[in-house]
């Protein structure tokens, strides 16, 4: 039995719409997963989540397991009702949170050796526990531990990332087919740097283990656009037709149009959460900063025609006041209307795709951000 079914096919693109089950629902793709890596996506509420059209969140087991740790997420047998979000949960596994953010961490065949952000203790996380955490988390999709490097690498550490990668790919399925886990599903991840030989390797590796889905990672790691976009486009035909594609951490709109057009089903990122915190607000012309003196006195929405609650209900020139005050409304307000913004995007693909009209909507989305 197959948990994602592919619903139709785009004619004159790799873009498809599909839906996932999972243990908490089904989710439509191509779907944007808000980032709420503390079991929040900062500054809202499970209802207003939802109200945005989000389907899925992300949370992060680096961030959980340090704290509040999983003996608090056992009480409430996991993160779900920890925190009060009854739909589907995608966890990443640790490897690139503990590289971006712990202290003195160290990578060897057998995991990462790291000390906390937070408090400087020691921990080990091997490839079986980032999965047993992540099943004391109960998410719905796990992810395999897997070493990112950064841009440029190497070919030889490129190399060995991927070669890490994929063996603990092995020991993770392992692990959670050890467990018996039911119905929570666990992604593997290419890795191999900016060369497409070992992208092809790692993605030919991952697929002989046969995950019910595939992510591909270690992109927007400080390259140029056209090179992130050229690995995406060229590593997802190496991956299963048939199963749903995640690339990790990206990113702009535009970059969800053009991977969406690749063939790509998931995605997240902190881009819509982290900038509306900065005034920063997405719209179909493109980005504003809702500091801009220009919206002084401006009565309008921040996007004309968005029906986002914050667009429904108040003024640029009233969020211009919030932001400038740094009152807590202006975050909650900016992170409503940047979700929603996302989850439209890719519920007009969705539709686009459909009807088959994807690359008409790829056009007049260009056209309309450079008139
Ligand atoms: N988030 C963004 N990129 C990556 C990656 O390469 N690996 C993991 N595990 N998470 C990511
Ligand atoms: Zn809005």
């Amino acid at each position: 039995m197959s948990v994602f079914a592919i619903e139709t096919q785009s004619s004159d693109t790799r873009a498809r719409t599909g839906s996932l089950a999972t243990a908490h629902g089904i989710v439509k793709t191509p779907v944007f997963m808000p980032v709420g890596t503390l079991g929040t996506v900062k500054a809202l509420s499970p209802e207003e989540i939802s109200a945005c059209g989000a389907q899925i969140i992300l949370g992060n087991t680096y961030h959980l397991y340090l704290r509040p740790g999983c003996d608090v997420i056992d009480i409430f047998a996991g993160l779900h009702g920890f925190m009060n979000w009854n739909a589907p949960i995608l966890t990443d596994s640790g490897g690139f949170q503990i590289f971006s953010l712990a202290k003195m961490a160290k990578i060897t065949t057998d995991g990462y050796a790291f000390q906390s952000h937070i408090d400087g203790s020691r921990h080990l996380i091997s490839p079986e526990d980032a999965v047993d955490i992540q099943l004391r988390l109960n998410s719905d999709i796990l992810m395999c531990l897997d070493q990112c490097i950064s841009y440029p690498a190497e070919e030889k550490e490129a190399q060995g990332a991927h070669e890490l990668t994929l063996d603990w790919a092995s020991r993770c399925q392992k692990q959670i087919q050890a467990r018996n886990p039911g119905q929570n599903l666990l992604f593997g991840i290419v890795q191999g740097g900016m060369y497409p030989h070992l992208r092809r390797l790692s993605a030919r590796g991952l697929a002989e283990l046969d995950f019910p889905g595939y992510a591909v990672g270690g992109l927007s790691v400080g390259e140029p656009v056209a090179l992130m976009h050229e690995m995406a486009r060229s590593t997802l035909p190496l991956l299963p037709e048939n199963k749903p594609r995640y690339v990790m951490g990206v990113g702009r709109p535009e970059d969800l149009v053009e991977m969406t057009g690749f063939g790509v089903d998931m995605f997240d990122c902190v881009m819509p959460t982290r900038n509306a915190r900065n005034g920063q607000l997405f719209t179909a012309f493109g980005k504003i900063n809702i500091s801009n003196a220009k919206f002084r006195t401006d009565t309008g929405p921040i996007e004309p025609g968005c029906t986002c609650y914050t667009c429904q209900n108040f003024s640029r020139a009233y969020l211009q006041h919030l932001y400038r005050t740094r009152e807590i409304l202006a975050y909650r307000l900016n992170t409503i209307h940047n979700i929603h913004y996302y989850t439209a995007l890719m519920g007009q693909m969705r539709s686009a795709i459909e009807k088959d009209r994807f690359l008409t909507f790829r056009d007049d989305f260009y056209r309309k951000r450079h008139p």
